[in-house]
């Protein structure tokens, strides 16, 4: 691979109020790497939490606009207005079950807004622009074998349909343009911070309520599992290592099957809180299945690890362990998402476009 160095100073986030956005920046700070200005705009969705980046910015430094990546003119103002050099696109709806329900918002965000992402960097070519993107573009794989960059797409949710339609425009504006981007397929992400919606955290709260554990289907769909420290460090990586137009998969080589991971869960808060295992154990109940459920994913990283000496620092033991010790640890943070509280918050906070 060409060697790359690229400066990634004044740097524009989307969607930095959510899971995976709020580790980046949290890591950005964490680490020193934030040496401009950091911008973070975000819509503000049920998905966004202002609490997930408290005291962990510095406010020299960082400022947050509340805005829709989908709205013309905004980001292009932005660029200049902050002298932006780098673009690092997390914004999205997410949430597979949410897709089935309702596609059309993620139509209008993953792919309209990328869209509008990649219209201002074709107009301001010295803008880097990094695209977060899921292996779940590449559809669902049987029991052996792994997903590589060159696996050909084949999207089989309306979410994953909106990422690979995602994906394909920034590979076509790179292409077609000359725009400056590069692309990370990630595999299933857990940790603090996460919206009680996905399997990890879910799964962790109901098990500390003694709620029903809902498992869709018979429970033996695999996941592939990455801490989320280590996916904001391989973005970096790929950010400022990466060669132009290139794309990694990122993945730490952890599958397990969904009942497999609620059963290292329950070990963890059995450990951790002194609840016995049966009682958990009985929690489980088998719904009904996710319409269309991708059957297993797993990611071949080895380009990441190859080019630029990425490896994922958590396993997922110790990963799972800092996970359920943190929900354990923020009852206010969890009460506030799931009550709706944290909204009354962001009105008092952030004015409304
Ligand atoms: P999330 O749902 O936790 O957060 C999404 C954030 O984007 C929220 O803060 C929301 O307010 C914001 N947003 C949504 N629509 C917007 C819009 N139109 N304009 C501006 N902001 C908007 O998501 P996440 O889990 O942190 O995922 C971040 C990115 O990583 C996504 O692109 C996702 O596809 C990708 N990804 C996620 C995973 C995972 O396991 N969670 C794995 C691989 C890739
Ligand atoms: O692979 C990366 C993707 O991982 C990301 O691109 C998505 O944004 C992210 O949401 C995630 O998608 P999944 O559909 O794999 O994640 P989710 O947490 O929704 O579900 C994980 C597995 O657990 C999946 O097989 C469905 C199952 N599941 C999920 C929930 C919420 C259950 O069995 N019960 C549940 O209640």
């Amino acid at each position: 691979m060409e060697s790359t160095v690229r400066l990634a100073k004044n740097i524009l986030v989307t969607g930095g109020l959510g899971f995976i956005g709020s580790a980046f920046i949290r890591f950005l700070f964490r680490e020193g790497l934030a040496t401009g200005r950091v911008l973070n705009v975000d819509a503000l969705t049920y998905a966004a939490n202002p609490a997930n980046l408290e005291g962990a910015v510095d406010p020299d430094r960082y400022r947050f606009v509340h805005g829709d990546i989908g709205e013309p003119g905004l980001v292009p103002g932005l660029i200049v207005e902050h002298a932006i050099d780098t673009i690092v696109h997390f914004a999205a709806e997410t949430h597979v079950d949410r897709s089935i329900l309702g596609p059309e918002a993620f139509i209008q965000t993953n792919v309209v807004g990328t869209f509008r992402l990649l219209e201002a960097v074709r107009a301001q070519p010295q803008v880097h622009f990094h695209h977060v993107s899921t292996d779940e573009v590449y559809g669902s794989l049987g029991p052996t074998g792994l997903f590589t960059e060159e696996t050909p797409y084949d999207p089989r949710s309306p979410y994953s349909a909106t990422k690979a339609a995602s994906d394909h425009l920034v590979r076509a504006y790179a292409h077609t343009y000359g725009v400056s981007t590069t692309l990370s397929n990630c595999s299933n992400n857990y940790g603090p911070f996460q919206f009680p919606e996905k399997l990890v955290p879910l799964m962790i709260l109901n098990m500390l309520e003694r709620k029903p554990l809902p498992v869709y289907g018979d429970g033996t769909n695999v996941r592939d599992w990455l801490y989320v420290d280590d996916h904001a460090e391989a973005i970096w990586a790929i950010l400022v290592g990466a060669a132009r137009g290139s794309t990694y998969n990122v993945s730490g080589a952890t599958e397990r099957t969904n009942l497999a991971l609620l059963r290292e869960l329950m070990h963890i808060v059995a450990e951790l809180t002194g609840a016995e295992s049966a009682d958990l154990e009985r929690l489980i109940t088998f719904v009904k299945d996710r319409p269309g459920h991708d059957q297993r994913y797993a990611l071949d990283a080895t380009r990441l690890r190859q080019d630029l000496a990425w490896s994922p620092r958590h396993d997922l033991a110790s990963g799972l362990r800092n996970t359920v010790r943190w929900y354990l640890d923020h009852p206010g943070w969890v009460a506030a998402t799931r009550s709706g509280t944290y909204r009354e918050w962001i009105e008092r906070n952030y004015e409304t476009r």
